[in-house]
């Protein structure tokens, strides 16, 4: 028997990556691959690339800087380390890598990793392999390949990807060219993996995609599902108590979905739903296809549907042509929706965009200082939206251990780290919690009934049930 092979992988980004990444690691696992937590002593590093911002693109060729000095060490020591670029950079600049980076051995798009193997003998043979091609023509092709979904266990919380790519094609953004057009998973193979994690222990999803609400898999019946019959039918799976969606666009809420949040108490009442900017010629300049109005509407339809329900969003700042005045109609929008958390970037132009053929008009100090005074709202919004939870009693899902001994840490509707002194048997259980004080971001408190356990299941909770 061959010994196991390292493999180490560093993931940039977003969530997806993250999901991508173990989707690798499941298809290497056949090949004898074993995790290694270092990059130093592994026979494989795979670096998982984010492309959506320049610096993060940017992160990548440092990192390969000191993946060289790695690769000839362990020449030196008679061992051959191969190196691979996968995600959003190996997508956008394929070959381009190579050339800049010759310590490469494979760029490989996230369409393709299931021939990852392939790739490392090619590359073992010929010196290199690179493919970045997208699947010809068939649409559900590489979603539906019998590719290794295998999943293991892997914690509570667990990500499933529902849908890829995106064909909105917002002014200043490489995703419709790095991952394409829109595909969603069929309804039977989502419930399939779903089923299998259920079974080892996950009691929440959270269902992922690009633009996640423009999910309409084929279900069993052969129609065209929203998100929104998705999430009820994967409330019936016995064992998941909660769901999570993450990242939707305002564009495509339908109905079902706003149904879902009215009928399903284990969908979790927090929405990612970014905006961008809050101003009407910015959004249009940004190819939104919605204006602040539009996306206040959205909000309302949300918030009529479930009360205790909270936002968080994503901003732009700086992009080209924005005024003083635009950005206050953004701060205004920030304002009046009132946010739970947001994340906030200064405007990057991104090759081959559209918008990267626009003059850029704010000055670099003037977009720090937009990010710096939008960020102050946001903190001041969030801090006051976790200060309204000491002395509530809220739900907490336990994950694991915390670094405290004796400190078990789960998380609120609001995915608020929630840190209380109980048993670790607690874990996978959903548990009411008296929050007594906020420490940064985290609420520490008491179980409301320590030992005693109450796990709802969502099946048992769902109307009509
Ligand atoms: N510049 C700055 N931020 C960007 N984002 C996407 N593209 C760019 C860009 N070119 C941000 C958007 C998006 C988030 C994932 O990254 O806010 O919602
Ligand atoms: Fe990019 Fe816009 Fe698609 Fe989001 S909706 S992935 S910002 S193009």
């Amino acid at each position: 028997m061959t010994p196991p092979r390292k493999l180490h992988i560093k993931s940039y980004g977003c969530q997806m990556n993250v999901y991508d990444a173990q989707r690798m690691v499941d298809t290497l696992a056949p090949e004898g691959f074993v995790e290694t937590a270092s990059a130093e002593d592994a026979d494989l590093v795979i670096l998982n690339t984010c492309h959506i911002r320049e610096k993060a693109s940017e992160k990548v060729y440092s990192e390969l800087g000191r993946l060289r000095l790695a690769k000839d060490e362990a020449a030196r020591g008679g061992r051959t380390m191969q190196i691979a670029v996968a995600g959003c950079v190996a997508q956008a600049e394929g070959e381009e890598i190579v050339h800049r980076a010759p310590v490469v051995d494979v760029v490989v798009g996230p369409q393709s990793y299931h021939h990852l193997p392939e790739l490392l003998k090619r590359a073992g043979r010929e010196g290199r392999a690179i493919e970045t091609e997208f699947p010809p023509e068939d649409k559900f092709g590489f979603l539906a390949q019998p590719r290794p979904e295998a999943i293991r266990s892997r914690g509570i919380s667990a990500f499933v990807t529902v849908q890829e790519g995106c064909d909105k094609f917002c002014s200043f953004c490489v995703v419709p060219y790095t991952r394409g057009a829109e595909v969603s998973r069929p309804v039977a193979k989502i419930v399939d993996d779903v089923k299998r994690l259920a079974d080892n222990g996950v009691r929440e999803l959270t269902l992922i995609g690009q633009n996640v609400n423009a999910y309409h898999g084929e279900g069993p019946d052969g129609q065209s599902w929203p998100l929104g019959r998705l999430l009820a039918h994967l409330a019936e799976v016995p064992g998941i108590a909660r769901l999570r969606y993450s990242t939707s666009h305002p564009r495509d809420v339908d109905d079902s979905l706003i149904a879902a949040h009215r009928d399903l108490p284990g969908l979790m009442p927090f929405v990612h739903l970014p905006v961008q900017s809050g101003s009407d010629r910015i959004l249009a300049a940004m190819n939104r296809r919605h204006t602040a109005d539009d996306y206040r509407r959205v909000i309302d339809r949300f918030r009529a549907a479930r009360q205790d329900i909270a936002f968080s969003s994503d901003f732009i700042v700086g992009f080209p042509g924005e005024t003083e005045q635009d950005f206050r109609a953004t701060l205004a929008l920030i304002a009046q929706i009132g946010y739970a958390a947001a994340y906030s970037f200064k405007y990057s132009a991104r090759p081959g965009t559209p918008a990267a053929e626009i003059q850029e008009t704010v000055s670099p100090g003037e977009m720090d200082q937009r990010l710096e005074r939008l960020q102050e709202l946001i903190d001041s919004q969030q801090s006051a939206f976790n200060k309204a939870a000491i002395g509530a009693t809220v739900d907490v899902l336990f994950e694991r251990e915390a670094r405290k001994a004796g400190q078990i840490v789960g998380r609120t509707a609001y995915l608020q780290p929630a840190h209380v002194m109980a048993s670790p048997d607690i874990i996978g259980k959903i548990l009411p919690v008296r929050i007594d004080s906020l420490e940064r971001y985290s609420l520490l408190g008491e179980l409301v009934t320590p030992g005693v356990s109450r796990a709802p299941e969502l099946s048992s909770m769902a109307p009509g049930a």
